[in-house]
């Protein structure tokens, strides 16, 4: 992973990890700029603008059945995975992920999540996803309470919760869903679980500190990333308020 500079606000001397509780450590901010808000007629430039300051790559599928969008599916997957070394964190709004998911893991997505909306047996994909050799994510939309799932999560590796309504880029964040994030918090630190809590949806320089604050370690940011003049600034700036924001011990 790419050496980063302290930041006068991280925890020092623990290689990376920051003290949340006292109890648990968890990984510093994983920042993944969501492509959906880029020029996609010139999606490998974009990607590779922000290689050196982003984390993930997230790539939001949609198949105009689970949401109403259509954007991008597995071929286009496959030729930008050839474009960039960074890592794919491919978040399906499918119906019948349990058919497409494996095909995304097989073309070298680091990260595949899937909807809980949309799957009846979430753990079954998520063994077949760690299977195929990537990490398993959940998705939550923003209707969808969390309790039914948080017993499911020692299965997954990333957990997402929507901040806004799953199906477009471009929305407004809605402060209430971090409660969410703060039940998943609690749930992940009360469980020693080794989880991503990611949050996605109108997430920017005035909103990314609210979702830190309640315990979310990874975000997806579209258009406050390729709206930016210049994105990799962008990401930057997001991280470094994440990072300041992130509770402490
Ligand atoms: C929407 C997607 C998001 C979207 C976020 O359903 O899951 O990843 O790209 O876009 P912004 O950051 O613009 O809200
Ligand atoms: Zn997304």
């Amino acid at each position: 992973m790419r050496p980063r500079a302290p930041r006068s606000c991280r925890a020092g001397g623990d290689g990376g990890l920051r003290s949340y509780t006292g109890l648990v450590t968890v990984p510093l901010p994983i920042v993944a700029p969501s492509i959906l808000a880029a020029d996609f007629a010139r999606l490998a430039d974009e990607v590779r603008a922000i290689e050196d300051t982003a984390d993930w790559v997230h790539v939001d599928v949609m198949d105009n059945h689970f949401v109403p969008n259509l954007t991008i599916g597995l071929p286009v997957v496959q030729s930008l995975r050839a474009a960039t070394p960074l890592p794919f964190d491919v978040h399906l709004m499918i119906e019948d992920p349990r058919r497409w998911a494996p095909g995304y893991a097989d073309a070298g997505a680091y990260n595949v999540t899937f909807h809980a909306e949309a799957c009846d047996d979430p753990v079954a994909l998520a063994k077949d996803l760690r299977s195929a050799g990537a990490k398993a994510g959940l998705a939550i939309d923003r209707d969808t309470p969390i309790e039914p799932y948080l017993d499911l999560l020692p299965s997954f590796d990333t957990l997402l919760i929507m901040t806004i309504k799953a199906g477009f880029g471009g929305q407004r964040f809605i402060p209430n869903l971090l409660d969410k994030v703060r039940t998943a918090r609690q749930h992940v630190n009360a469980g020693h679980l080794e989880l991503r809590i990611e949050v996605d949806g109108g997430i920017a320089v005035d909103t990314i500190a609210d979702a830190a604050e309640a315990g979310a370690d990874a975000f997806v940011a579209g258009t406050a990333v390729f709206g930016a003049d210049d994105p990799a600034e962008a990401v930057r700036r997001l991280r470094s308020l994440a990072e300041c924001a992130a509770p402490r011990a």
